[in-house]
């Protein structure tokens, strides 16, 4: 198969074109990027010689590039987003200009050219936030509370409207928070990590007790090669780990597997619009596609955090350019 993957210089693109070069010899894989601030392309160095992978700079809202490059595959997996939601309440513009400008752009191109496959990789942010209860399905009405999580939903939306109207053949997964190696470090758990390294204090937001649902990221790699094989076409599949954690939860664990105690947390002001709770039924995809997570939260999260202490020039050479870090 050949395979165009945007974004794939990001953090769950990048594992995911490790994760399918590794399972597939009949992959070829186009990875477009734009190498943004988050986009780092020594996340494949390990990778960049593999006659099955190849490289091209560039961005989804670059109508020609984007046709002459969906013309010469057979399915297009879309990662390439803005991703921070921080960032979102500060420039959403970019926003809407990547997730839902890039992704109307790519939907075009492979109704024009005609594809065999359009996956777009979202998000469980689409559907708003819970109460004390209850899970996201794929028939939650979306209910977007920050400009990142709205610019993802009309993409969504425009993926949908595409297999409606044009009969487009799409797939369309929204995921639970992703932990794991190469995340850009503005994102809670790498952030936190290098916090300590450095000996400062970790920022918790308002009483830190807002609940996430984490899931290791090769987990949702393999869920999306499942679903681009396998899904049908048209629908939508959710994708979680049925790991709730609040974000208090997740800085003890970290402070306890750095040898750090309660004296390195300092809360902070909330975030504007900051959801409560979300956590995701993972039914469908697990009764339909027999996906199901393969790590345990517990070996996940230590891999990770030993992933980030051994690779701690990794770090280094990128928090340079992140605004978190100024
Ligand atoms: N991180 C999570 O927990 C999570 C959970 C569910 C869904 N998602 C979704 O998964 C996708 C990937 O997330 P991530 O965490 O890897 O993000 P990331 O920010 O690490 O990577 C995004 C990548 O997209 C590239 N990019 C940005 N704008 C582009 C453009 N206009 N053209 C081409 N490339 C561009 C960047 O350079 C970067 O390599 C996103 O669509 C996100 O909404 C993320």
């Amino acid at each position: 198969m050949r395979l165009l993957v945007t974004g794939g210089a990001g953090f769950i693109g990048s594992c995911f074109i490790r994760h399918a070069l590794n399972k597939h010899s009949d992959y070829k894989i186009f990875n477009l990027d734009a190498l943004t601030y988050c986009g780092n392309i020594e996340n494949l160095k390990d990778i960049e010689n593999n006659s099955n992978y190849e490289f091209i700079h560039g961005n989804i809202c670059d109508k020609k590039l984007v046709r002459e490059l969906v013309s010469n595959v057979d399915c297009v997996v879309n990662f390439a987003a803005e991703s921070h939601v921080d960032n979102s309440i500060k420039r959403p513009e970019i926003f809407v200009e990547t997730n839902v400008q890039g992704t109307l752009n790519l939907l075009q191109a492979c109704k024009e050219i005609g594809i065999e496959r359009f996956l777009q990789v979202s998000t469980d942010e689409v559907y708003g936030s819970l109460g004390k209860t209850g899970y996201f399905y794929e028939t939650t009405p979306l209910a977007p509370n920050s400009p990142y999580s709205a610019s993802k939903a009309s993409a969504d939306l425009l993926v949908r409207a595409y297999f409606e109207t044009y009969k487009l053949p799409v797939l369309n997964t929204r995921c639970s928070n992703n932990y794991g190696p190469y995340q850009y470090p503005e994102k809670l758990i790498p952030f936190f990590i290098s916090k300590l390294l450095k000996g400062e204090k970790v920022p918790v937001y308002g009483d830190g007790l807002n609940v996430r649902d984490w899931l290791y990221v090769y987990d949702h790699c393999e869920a999306i090669d499942i679903v681009l094989n396998k899904g049908k076409i048209g629908e939508v599949y959710n994708i979680g780990g049925h790991n709730e954690k609040t974000n208090l939860e997740i800085t003890h664990l970290i402070l306890k597997e750095m040898g750090k105690d309660e004296t390195s947390i300092e809360y902070v002001e909330d975030r504007l619009g900051h959801d409560r709770r979300y956590a995701i039924s993972n039914d469908k995809i697990t009764s339909e596609l027999s996906w199901a997570p393969s790590v345990t939260f517990e070996e996940g999260i230590k891999h990770t955090i030993n992933w980030y202490l051994n690779n701690q020039d990794w770090i280094k050479s990128i928090e340079a350019k992140c605004e978190v870090f100024v």
